[in-house]
């Protein structure tokens, strides 16, 4: 990949010299790699002056644009495929576990633990659906597992978006004997990511939409296993063969069925209901 302009391949052979004396090994050849694809990606686009400066300035507005809620350089990486190629590396092959996909930045560690079957949508309008899932390992239930939940409500915002919104479809659950949990929420819709920023813009420049096919995102995790970063996504939604963020794998694309009428919690009679019944499968830690 070293440039076959001498000139070119000297500049970036002395560049990659210099980090010699670097005394982490796995930082000199991150970097050393780094290096010589920038360079290649120079040369190959033959990158002038001009384009150089509006990607200096492209990546300072997205660092600007980074707080404590917002995290716009995760964003970028989401949206250049990169966080699913590095997921794609370090998860090559599922071997009966779940597959997994992108955290995105709206995951926020649950106040307490709840109780299976509960709502964790607390009357937010939408249609109402009961999840029965079940978590495995090597086929056997697994109890004593943590499993978050968080998803969008039917306007296509998560709590955290709302300024001075409290938790809100989103939980902890406890796996119990047999490995399974449930619990009641709202069925999904798809929603733009946030895109009144750098990122937003390199969309609009591409003519790509920013939108999200319906998913619930999921969490599971216990000593021993490799924790379990998911969605399970809506079947049937528009946006499934385009994901502005390439998330979707055609595993965790789910059917609901449609629920018998039945009672929730304290009595509440729920008519008309989408049901989600699914088994999820987490790995030993090697
Ligand atoms: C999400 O699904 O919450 C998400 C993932 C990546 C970027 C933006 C949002
Ligand atoms: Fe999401």
């Amino acid at each position: 990949m070293i440039s076959s302009n001498p000139v070119l391949a000297a500049i970036t052979e002395q560049v990659i010299a210099s980090f010699a004396e670097t005394e982490n090994p796995r930082l000199r050849e991150v970097l050393e790699s780094l290096v010589k694809h920038l360079h290649a990606f120079a040369e190959d686009t033959q990158l002038s002056f001009d384009e150089w400066m509006v990607g200096i300035q492209f990546l300072s507005r997205v660092g600007q644009m980074c707080d404590d809620k917002r995290q716009e350089f995760i964003l970028l990486s989401d949206t250049l495929g990169l966080s699913m190629f590095v997921d794609a590396v370090n998860h090559p092959d599922a071997d009966g576990a779940t597959e997994t996909t992108v955290l995105g930045p709206f995951y926020v560690p649950p106040l307490a633990e709840s109780a299976h079957g509960s709502d964790i949508a607390k009357g937010t309008p939408g249609v109402p659906m009961y999840a029965e899932c079940q978590v495995l390992a090597d086929g056997l239930p697994l109890s004593d597992a943590w499993v978050d939940v968080w998803q969008s409500d039917d306007d296509g915002y998560y709590d955290v978006q709302k300024p001075g919104q409290i938790e809100n479809l989103r939980a902890r659950f406890r796996t119990d004997a047999d490995g399974r949990f449930t619990f009641w929420s709202i069925v999904p819709t798809f929603y733009p990511i946030p895109d009144d920023g750098p990122v937003g813009d390199m969309l609009k420049a591409t003519s790509r939409h920013p939108y999200r096919p319906a998913h619930i995102h999921f969490m599971i995790g216990k000593d021993g296993f490799e924790t379990l970063v998911t969605h399970l996504f809506i079947d049937g939604d528009k946006y499934l063969t385009s994901d502005a963020v390439f998330g979707v794998k055609k595993s965790l694309i789910i059917s609901l069925a449609d629920g018998e009428p039945r009672t929730r919690g304290s009595g509440d009679h729920v008519p008309a209901h989408k049901r989600l019944v699914h088994s999820f499968g987490l790995r030993k830690v090697d």
